[in-house]
């Protein structure tokens, strides 16, 4: 009742008064049109049964007679009287009563006398409402003149009063049922919902941070406002947390990216420059599923770093549309704004047809350049027929980003990765104003090893179109450099990491792509992560005493299989982990249309069957395979409940899995397994570095990891998050695009030239 103001109650008070006077008026007025038609129709049955009998008298001059019957009739229910016409309108006969009211012939007689009708009127006659029915008289071809029938109508008013009188109370009492169930209708509906959502509002201003579901019922009428809400509360989330987060970095004398470092940084550096991400995966993914449409977003760092990027500048994504409902969720031009809940920037889906996407991204790009790049001995696969396909999808991804950067001055571009070599080259060279920056997520072999590709030249030289190259780590750069110096004509600055070509500068320097670690807090939780353990081996039916995990796209890269022998001699050497230690392998399936991948799923399977056939028994397993795509909410229970994670990888441009394990590690516990053939080996020197291939020393590691001192784990795991934690996904985005947004480029130098030129003539 608080939150209804009497105007509300007014005017609903009114609004329903009004509606049922107009009922009332309309009942009694049809409640007096049925009372009028009755006493017409009663007046004339009178009138016809009289008629006969009056005719007669007249006919025979037997008025005596006719005084009699007319009396007769006199008392009955209503009836005032009744009277006889001549055609003159003299009296023959009246009633008694009727007499000295009559004294004159009513107007309605004299019509009926005059146009030979029946006629009838309602009427006052001393005062009185009164009936009057005209019946016109005749014997068989004469006018004998007319009878009238005179009826009290003063009842009809007595009744319609009554009428009003009852529908006016019952629409009283309507009305307040209808305002006392409406004031009950808003009160459980709304009043309810309205005071939760605004104690949980209240409780997000003040920072006592409320469940994130909004207390609002699940009905459609109040989903927008939800929606709505909830999207306003994780904004307001968000730059508190951020805030404060700058707040205590500050207090710190730290300086850490954030995201809104990142954000007010760029935005700064691009002005009024806008910017353009390419990339094969999209951002995000439209899938139907029956009725309905399902949006995700692919488990990558590379959206959480660049979103807020292109947020902040208005910009565009460029990516293949590969969802099955991606079509049905574009506009006209093949574009949405995302995110979907809080629309900021425009993604451009490029569609592929079925030929594109097998010779370009299944051929080229992952049966060619992937195995090309990585050591680990899968045999690249070149076929002409792909690499055409190749330059072809490159050159349409090149169009549609020209076309979207044609209203767009000095455009800053981020290509991404193997799938788009030749992009850079495309876009200089009909946008020389554009900076342009390529980064390379997976390693660059050396000179010998990329030499085997057919067209190594015509890769190099597309990637040279670029201002700016970023790989992972120094080495993948010098790698680069030396495949450049031996295939180009080309100049090559060995202090600066730059190579000239044909008046063109690249510079080619080392961005170590990371992960969001804005969730860390500087001390850990330091949450005990016993529960969880026993409830995920509890939900697997597995019982054990310790836990590993590895997390992985089934890919020939990744050492599974390496992995899996590891753990068999780990079990046979120290038998006394039987029973007591499971290792949890969460595979996502992979680009399960090529048949090496194919393959290796069903090899994975087996080699995981084989194991566990040799050591289980009772509830306990050896290794439990998960291989299907779990979501980063999934996976990081896993993450927080192991005591050591297994990175394997043959070879790994940097390799995420190994930083998410230590981001998630806010108990300071658990030990990091990881291969020295990955990126990410170059920065975590704290965990246990091991050559994959050595299936002994893997193994010892894992025995080293689950017998480590409490306190040896928690200096190596601070360390390590100490590391990534200033070293994040942020860092990585700002030095990428700051270094690109500083160079100087070719266009500029030569306006520069020219000006000079300009002034030294003038
Ligand atoms: C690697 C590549 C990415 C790629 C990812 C997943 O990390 O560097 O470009 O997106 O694998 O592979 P997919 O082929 O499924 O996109």
């Amino acid at each position: 009742m608080r939150l209804l103001s009497a105007r509300l109650i007014i005017s609903l008070i009114i609004g329903v008064m009004l509606v049922s006077l107009c009922a009332s008026e309309y009942e009694v007025w049809v409640g007096k049109r049925n009372l009028r038609r009755d006493l017409q129709r009663r007046a004339e049955v009178l009138a016809e049964s009289l008629a006969g009998n009056v005719e007669r008298d007249i006919e025979r001059g037997a008025f005596q007679t006719l005084r009699k019957t007319v009396q007769h009739f006199a008392h009955r229910e209503n009836l005032i009287g009744m009277a006889v016409y001549d055609p003159q309108g003299h009296v023959i006969a009246i009633t008694n009563d009727l007499a000295p009211r009559m004294a004159e012939t009513p107007p309605v007689v004299l019509d009926t006398l005059k146009d030979n009708h029946e006629a009838d009127a309602f009427q006052r006659l001393s005062g009185q409402p009164v009936h009057i029915s005209v019946l016109p008289l005749y014997s068989p071809g004469k006018f004998l003149g007319a009878l009238a029938i005179v009826h009290d109508a003063g009842y009809i008013r007595a009744q319609s009063l009554r009428i009003w009188h009852e529908t006016f109370l019952s629409g009283l009492a309507q009305v307040v049922l209808i305002v006392l169930i409406t004031l009950l209708i808003v009160r459980w509906s709304f009043e309810g919902p309205i005071a939760r959502t605004a104690h949980w509002m209240r409780a997000l201003r003040t920072g006592h941070m409320p469940s994130p579901r909004i207390g609002v019922p699940d009905v459609e009428l109040f989903r927008p406002l939800a929606r709505e809400v909830a999207t306003f509360a994780q904004s307001l989330n968000t730059a508190r947390t951020a805030a404060e987060r700058e707040a205590r970095l500050r207090a710190e004398g730290q300086s850490q990216w954030t995201a809104e470092k990142l954000t007010l940084n760029l935005h700064a550096r691009l002005g009024e420059g806008r910017m353009f991400v390419v990339s094969n995966r999209e951002p995000y993914i439209h899938m139907r599923r029956g009725k309905s449409v399902e949006v995700s977003v692919p488990p990558s760092g590379l959206v959480t770093a660049l979103e807020p990027v292109l947020c902040a500048c208005d910009g565009t994504w460029l990516a293949h549309g590969s969802g099955t409902a991606d079509r049905e969720t574009v506009d006209r031009h093949n574009r949405l704004l995302v995110p979907p809940d809080d629309p900021r920037y425009t993604l451009r889906r490029i569609w592929l047809t079925k030929e594109e996407e097998e010779g370009y991204y299944y051929g080229f790009a992952n049966e060619g350049l992937w195995p090309l790049c990585h050591i680990a001995h899968t045999r690249p696969i070149f076929r002409a027929s792909d690499w055409k396909q190749y330059q072809a999808v490159n050159r349409k991804f090149a169009d549609a980003l020209l076309e979207e950067m044609k209203d767009s001055e000095k455009p800053v571009v981020l290509v991404q990765d193997y799938h788009f070599a030749l992009l850079p080259r495309m876009i200089k060279q009909k946008r020389p104003d554009a900076r342009v920056a390529i980064f390379w997520h997976i390693p660059w072999p050396n000179q010998e090893a990329f030499g085997i590709c057919p067209w190594q030249r015509e890769l190099v030289d597309g990637l040279l179109g670029a201002d700016l190259i970023g790989f992972h780590i120094q080495s993948h750069c010098t790698n680069f450099l030396q495949t450049a110096d031996r295939v180009m004509e080309s100049r090559i600055d060995w202090d600066h990491f730059t190579v000239q070509r044909r008046g063109h500068t690249t510079t080619v320097h080392p961005f170590p792509i990371s992960v969001d670690v804005t969730e860390l807090s500087p001390e850990g939780s330091g949450e005990p992560v016993l529960d969880g353990r026993s409830g995920l081996l509890k939900s697997l039916d597995i019982e054990a005493l310790f836990l590993g995990v590895g997390v992985d796209r089934l890919d020939y890269t990744k050492g599974i299989l390496e992995r899996f022998l590891a753990l068999e001699r780990f079990f046979e050497k120290y038998p006394r982990y039987q029973g007591q230690f499971t290792f949890v392998q969460i595979g996502a399936p992979s680009r399960s249309h090529l048949k090496r991948y194919h393959d290796l799923e069903a090899e994975v399977e087996a080699e995981a069957g084989r194991i566990n056939w040799r050591f289980q028994r009772d509830k306990w397993r050896p290794i439990v395979l998960l291989n299907r795509q779990h979501s980063h909410k999934e996976i990081e229970p896993y993450y927080k409940a192991a005591d050591l994670c297994l990175v394997t990888s043959l070879h790994d441009g940097m390799n995420l899995v190994a930083k998410e394990f230590v981001a998630a590690r806010d108990d300071e516990s658990g030990v990091l397994i990881l291969s020295i053939f990955t990126g990410a080996a170059r920065e975590l020197h704290d965990a246990l570095q091991v050559n994959p291939y050595d299936i002994d020393q893997t193994a010892e590691a894992i025995r080293v990891a689950l017998e480590m001192d409490p306190e040896e784990k928690q200096a190596r795991m601070q360390h390590m998050r100490r590391v990534i934690r200033e070293h994040n996904i942020y860092r990585w985005a700002g030095s990428l695009i700051s270094e690109l947004c500083e160079l100087r480029l070719d266009s500029d130098e030569r306006a520069d030239g020219k000006t000079h030129l300009g002034a030294a003539a003038a």
